[in-house]
């Protein structure tokens, strides 16, 4: 049983007052600065490629940055539709909970077009293309057919994730980008009534759910993850050949695995093992089932 001391009015008049305008974070034709390190050295570690030169890391950083918003952009197509689906089910009873819900909504496709803007100006600066992840609405497809209870906790985890990034690691950071964090700060500030949202849902979900249920839903949640991590995958080894074009280098076999696994690995700890660990993500669970939480909890190792 989730006990919550918040609730959709609360977050609602929150999110009206933290609001802002795309134009406001990126206007149109704003130039990216690649003299600058985009996300913050801790989140994309690297040091044992010492194959790579000091320019070579920076460039490392910039095309990781950059997968990372697109990944934000790509999940963030399925929550949209998610949001929507639970304002549906709300359809002529809690008014609040439909605003919330469709302002979770509305929030969610202005981050999207956020994320699309600036990883279109990165495109146009960087000079070369990059490969990111594309077809989110397949996926969005794939993993809305899961149990509701195990996609809101695939939602609450990312969104726990995200807020994680930016305050212990590019909040008040003056060695990364001004634009990249303010970008990250605009998206956490968003993302701390999303995670409320998320957790009202999963008490209205989880009601009257029996423990054959809950486990269920675990076991998707826990396929669903398995299946990001080979979304993860693929976008290391799209970063190695961005970086071979980009760095005008050719890697022998073993630098290419060895840059490919370091990107894997990063990308794991930042979407996956991060939220594993989260301590608001298992007292949630914890609070619904304390099998859940402890199950939950021991897949942490597999992504670190
Ligand atoms: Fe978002
Ligand atoms: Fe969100």
């Amino acid at each position: 049983m989730l006990n919550l001391n918040f609730d959709y009015k609360t977050v609602v008049k929150t999110s009206e007052r933290v609001e802002w305008t795309l134009d406001d974070v990126l206007p149109e034709g704003t130039r990216l600065d690649f003299s600058r390190l985009f996300l913050p050295p801790v989140l994309v570690p690297g040091a044992e490629l010492t194959f790579l030169s000091d320019a070579e890391q920076r460039l490392r950083n910039h095309i990781t940055s950059n997968a990372y918003l697109n990944l934000f952009a790509f999940v963030e197509e399925y929550i949209i539709a998610m949001a929507l689906q639970h304002a549906h089910a709300e359809m002529f009873g809690d008014h609040d909970a439909i605003r919330a819900l469709c302002r979770f909504a509305d929030e969610e496709t202005k981050h999207q077009a956020l994320f699309k803007r600036y990883c279109a100006a990165f495109d146009r600066d960087f000079g070369h293309p990059c490969d990111v992840l594309s077809s989110p609405a397949e996926v969005a497809g794939v993993i809305l057919g899961k149990a509701p209870i195990a996609v809101m906790l695939v939602t609450l985890h990312l969104e726990l994730i995200t807020q994680l990034h930016y305050t212990d690691s590019v909040k008040d950071n003056a060695a990364i980008d001004p634009l990249f964090a303010k970008l990250l700060k605009c998206h956490w500030i968003e993302e701390s009534q999303h995670a409320r949202i998320d957790q009202l849902e999963l008490q209205k979900l989880t009601r009257g759910v029996d423990r054959a249920q809950l486990q269920l839903a675990v076991d998707d949640y826990v396929e669903l993850l398995g299946a990001f991590d080979g979304l993860l995958k693929s976008q290391a080894e799209m970063d190695c050949a961005t970086f071979e074009r980009a760095s005008q280098r050719g890697l022998s076999d073993e630098q290419r695995k060895a840059l490919a696994g370091v990107q894997h690995r990063n990308y794991r700890r930042l979407f996956l093992h991060a939220g594993l660990v989260h301590k608001m993500f298992l007292e949630t669970l914890g609070s619904l089932d304390p099998d859940a939480r402890a199950r939950v909890a021991g897949l942490a190792g597999t992504y670190a």
